[in-house]
């Protein structure tokens, strides 16, 4: 079943289209992942999904709801923004405790399921210290846990470690994957990190300029660039080699970048020993290979003729 359906939605703010006619279904259980770079339109999709924004057109449903009924689809979904928003002079429990008496759990419920967060983000024994001697990890951990308060059913991540170190990140990334089996819930999050969204996600949608470009399993993205990617360098004349390996089916396509030549192939593991066993018997050296699997970044690159790292870059150093 869908738990997210989203058809034809479209944004605009003034003359400028944010979210441009985007189309797709998230199933129950899932986590989904929106990939694309700055100014994307992501987090438009997510005020829009989470009942904060209203669409210009286009028809949502989340969690079965249509969100015309704002507080109906609020009530079944948790969110964690972008923008961090905790109160910094309270405690971990403090900042729990609020909100949940703002969606109206009674006290015993409310410190039940405040421990049954706390423990699932690895918050306990930190509960009962301010928020502004945490650090960004823990924040984010524990907005993670306020956004799980009220078993949702569909919870909303907006940029779950952006500006985190790769460490922290990764401890985030374990987290969510545990929350999936442990709480029975759908997750749609946004990333500028293709790591993240290639280790999480069960599908991926590539948006670009308000468009969805693609919508796919992280591996079939891969694929749909093809097979490896072996750079090499030689020592001496590129040209007859190149040719060589096109003529003989060894390369799919080959790329020259700074004195290496990048050849695409399919079944790397097996064309690598042919291709050297080629340069040899064209009498040329090979100074340097490496091997390595596409990843969404050549497939965003591929699918768009933009690089995302550039843009993913400069994020990097506006988050930290
Ligand atoms: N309230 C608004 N008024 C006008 N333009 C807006 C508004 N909100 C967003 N935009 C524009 O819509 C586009 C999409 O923004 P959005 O924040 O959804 O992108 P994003 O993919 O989340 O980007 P980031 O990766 O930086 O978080 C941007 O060009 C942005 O400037
Ligand atoms: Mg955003």
């Amino acid at each position: 079943m869908d738990s997210i359906y989203v058809k034809d939605l479209v944004k605009k703010f003034g003359g400028f289209t944010a979210v441009d006619s985007v189309s797709f279904s998230v199933h129950e259980g899932e986590i989904f992942g929106l990939l694309g770079p700055n100014g994307a339109g992501k987090t438009t999709i997510i005020n829009i999904l989470t009942t904060i924004l209203k669409p210009t057109s286009g028809f949502v449903k989340v969690a079965g709801i249509d969100i015309k009924n704002r507080p109906e689809v609020r009530r079944n979904i948790g969110i964690v923004f972008q923008d961090p928003a905790l109160d910094n002079k309270l405690t971990g429990r403090e900042n729990l405790d609020f909100h949940a008496r703002m969606y109206g759990l009674d006290k015993k419920s409310r410190s039940s399921r405040i421990k049954e967060v706390l423990e699932l983000v690895e918050l306990t024994e930190k509960a009962d210290v301010v928020v502004e001697k945490y650090s960004g990890g823990m924040k984010r951990r524990l907005e993670i846990a306020r956004g799980l308060l009220q078993k949702p059913k569909v919870l909303f991540l907006d940029e779950p470690t952006l500006g985190l170190d790769v460490q922290t990140r990764r401890k985030i990334w374990h987290y969510i994957e545990d929350l999936r089996k442990e709480e029975n819930i759908t997750i749609l999050l946004t990333t500028h990190y293709i790591e993240e969204a290639d280790y999480l996600c069960d599908r991926v949608a590539i948006i670009n300029e308000g468009k969805i470009i693609a919508v796919e399993k992280p591996s079939k993205i891969r694929e749909m660039v093809g097979g490896e990617i072996i750079s090499v360098k030689i020592d001496g004349k590129a040209k007859p080699f190149k040719d060589e390996l096109i003529k003989n089916g060894l390369a799919k396509e080959i790329n020259e970048r700074n004195g290496l030549l990048d050849i695409t192939v399919e079944k790397g593991e097996t064309k690598l020993p042919l291709i050297i066993k080629k340069a040899d018997k064209l009498g040329l050296n090979i100074d340097y290979v490496s091997f390595r699997k596409p990843s969404l970044e050549d497939a965003f690159l591929k699918l768009t003729g933009r690089k995302i790292s550039d843009e993913f870059n400069n994020i990097g150093k506006k988050g930290s």
